[in-house]
């Protein structure tokens, strides 16, 4: 098939497009209205169908004969466990476990927010609740219990599940006792906390709110899917804004199944009945969408892996999970990359297995820098695919659709836009920017099935934070440029949130954290080039004059604070300490400027600028601290 014309009829004839696609999954009832405004000028999908994600997972491969299918892989090397589940172990897991929330009075339209590691009993929840129609919520496991708390508060969960506890490379996490923090912290209670104990060690504190989810599954009966409406919430998924507060972005039904449906032919490339591997963490949408539903709606049989791509136990745990369990496409961050090609760089582990059944390795989270590039794609000798999509999104944006023509991959590129989104880039004024001239990436609306339908309880924040900026167009808040040719290159976010390691974080958020210090007078905090991680956040303090810590005091209350607030996976380990910030006349901190000095990239001093001299005197801060923070970069042994 030829990309251009599949494409540009996705673009051309819209809802033409999507009706033959929606046909490729099952309805309870069959959408006639294909595509409808609301009220706000925004679209929706399939709004009149029916159907259920739970089934779709499930049922209806057992119905079509599969039953003994794998449909799950869970590889823990953390654990030393290996675990092939079926569909109809999955069905008699996820059906009895939404007999139990059932039980506990949860029912179509409610919340249940989950927080586990990766386990298949976190596939099952988000599977159980899917079957009952109620809106899950999952938050990663590397968020701390404030985090949790803010979440519980925005979503007002009936209930909970989670797990005694998870296993990071270093360390045990003690997801219970975040929960209880968490419960105790929020201002909404839920009803119960469902807690998996991993061990079936004794608890040492049991709260009236618990309720043991194996016991709840061993005495609940199975129940069926409900039939729900194309564009009911399947869930919310929170992402970071530019402000302090996480947005939580809203998952249609109907579309969301459409679109993955699509996407697991068209972009992976990947056949039902193949082994597809999205290593990354339920938390996140690229958890959501390709180790949970995508993979199990498209009949593949999914991994999930409960490892890091090193230590657990060395630079070779990829291979080993690709050649064990014949994986034939894989989706991992550039960062992961280059962990292990920072311990491995000739790839002499990579020698040592058989990687034959691998046909694609697609990368995704943050940008993929040349080098990463080349060497995954020296090394693996298939096709390496970058592709750029958000929480947002849901699925892919951009990418090089493998699935119906493989085009020339260009290094630096994300690619070309996938059907159905209409992407530019515009100028300040919202119109096209030329060939190779940067600007802000948009997509003209109607958005295709499977994005976005709203922000929870929030649609001011969603019209304002999206629609507005360029009316007629969804704004992404990424930079970025398109060649000639039509391929489209990321340069990065224009506003506030930066990407570490491949997880999204909002700088405000941690400003707000570290201004609350009681000796902070101002401060600002940004992202700069980390080796590693792509990006790393660095904070500048001003202290008070009359400030009561040491220096040396504030800046580790400072980084412990982040990291309660947040959590680890926030990576915020470095505060500097200045006379002043440089701002512009009206007082605005020059962010970008800060960033640029740090990355030693070319900086114009702005005109605006209040006072010349901060520069130096920030240079001369970063002059000598930077080899310590750099270093830090290149930690990971
Ligand atoms: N639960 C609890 N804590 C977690 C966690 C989780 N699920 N995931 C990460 N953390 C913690 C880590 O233990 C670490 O804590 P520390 O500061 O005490 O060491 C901190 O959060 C930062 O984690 P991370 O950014 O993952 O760094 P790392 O040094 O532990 O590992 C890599 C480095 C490269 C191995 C790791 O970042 C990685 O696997 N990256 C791939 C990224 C990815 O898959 N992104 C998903 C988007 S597609
Ligand atoms: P998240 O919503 O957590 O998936 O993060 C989405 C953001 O990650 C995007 O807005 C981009 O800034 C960045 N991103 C994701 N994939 C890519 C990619 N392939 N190239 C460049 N940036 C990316």
């Amino acid at each position: 098939m030829d990309y251009n014309s599949f494409y540009q009829k996705s673009i051309n004839a819209p809802e033409g497009f999507w009706q033959e696609q929606s046909n490729a999954i099952e309805w309870f009832q069959k959408p006639k209205n294909i595509l409808s405004k609301n009220t706000d000028d925004y679209y929706h999908w399939f709004q009149d169908g029916k159907t259920n994600l739970s089934y779709l997972c499930i049922d209806k491969h057992i119905k079509d004969g599969y039953g003994e299918q794998n449909a799950i892989i869970y590889d823990s090397p953390v654990t030393d466990t290996k675990k092939f589940i079926t569909f109809n172990e999955l069905h008699q897991e996820v059906s009895k476990l939404a007999g139990g929330l059932q039980s506990l009075g949860l029912k179509k339209g409610d919340t249940c927010l989950i927080y586990m590691p990766m386990i298949p009993q976190a596939i099952y929840a988000m599977l159980a609740c899917a079957r009952l129609g109620v809106i899950h919520s999952v938050v990663f496991g590397g968020f701390a219990p404030h985090e949790l708390a803010i979440r519980i508060d925005d979503c007002k969960p009936k209930a909970v599940i989670t797990a005694s506890h998870g296993i990071e490379i270093k360390r045990i996490i003690p997801y219970k006792p975040f929960v209880d923090q968490a419960m105790e912290e929020s201002s909404f209670k839920p009803q119960n906390v469902i807690l998996y104990n991993r061990d079936n060690a004794p608890l040492s504190v049991v709260k009236s709110y618990d309720i043991d989810y194996s016991e709840l599954v061993k005495k609940s009966n199975p129940v069926e899917p409900v039939e729900l409406n194309s564009t009911h919430p399947s869930y919310i998924l929170y992402t970071s804004g530019t402000t302090g507060t996480p947005k939580g972005i809203i998952r249609d039904t109907g579309g969301y199944a459409t679109a993955l449906k699509f996407s697991m032919k068209y972009v992976y490339g990947v056949e039902e009945g193949e082994r597809y591997w999205g290593a990354s963490d339920v938390g996140w949408v690229v958890g959501h969408s390709y180790i949970v539903y995508a993979p199990l709606i498209n009949r593949n049989t999914t991994i999930l892996f409960e490892g890091k791509p090193i230590k657990t136990p060395d630079a070779s745990t990829f291979w080993r999970v690709i050649s064990e369990h014949q994986v034939s496409v894989m989706l991992t961050a550039p960062t992961a990359i280059r962990a292990i090609k920072k311990e491995d760089p000739h790839g002499d582990f990579i020698k040592k297995y058989d990687l034959s059944s691998l046909k694609y390795q697609f990368l995704a989270g943050e940008r993929c820098d040349a080098a990463t590039l080349k060497w995954t794609q020296d090394q693996l000798k298939v096709p390496v695919i970058d592709h750029w999509w958000q929480t947002e999104s849901g699925w892919p944006m951009l990418a090089n659709m493998a699935g119906v023509e493989l085009l020339p991959i260009k290094s630096g590129s994300a690619g070309k836009p996938v059907c159905g989104y209409d992407i530019q880039v515009l100028d300040e004024n919202g119109s096209p920017a030329a060939a190779n001239t940067e600007g802000y990436i948009a997509v003209k609306l109607p958005l295709p099935p499977g994005t976005l339908l709203d922000i929870w309880e929030n649609t001011q924040r969603f019209k304002k934070g999206y629609l507005e900026r360029f009316p007629g167009y969804y704004f992404s808040g990424d930079g970025g440029y398109k060649d000639e040719d039509g391929y489209v290159f990321i340069t990065g976010r224009v506003d506030d949130i930066i990407n570490v390691a491949g997880h999204r974080l909002s700088t405000a958020e941690m400003e707000e954290i570290v201004s609350s210090h009681a000796d902070v007078a101002e401060c600002a905090v940004f992202g700069i080039h980390c080796d590693l991680k792509g990006q790393q956040p660095l904070g500048l303090v001003v202290l008070k004059t009359n400030h009561v810590h040491s220096m040396k005091d504030i800046q580790n209350q400072i980084v412990q604070n982040v990291r309660q607030e947040i959590g680890a996976v926030a990576s915020f380990k470095n505060v500097l300490i200045v006379q002043r910030l440089p701002k512009t006349r009206s007082g605005k901190t020059l962010r970008k400027l800060l960033r640029n000095i740090a990355d030693e990239h070319e900086y114009k001093i702005p005109s605006t600028i209040d006072d010349v001299l901060i520069i130096d005197e920030i240079k001369s801060v970063y002059q000598t601290h930077f080899i310590g923070i750099h270093n830090q970069n290149k930690l990971i042994n």
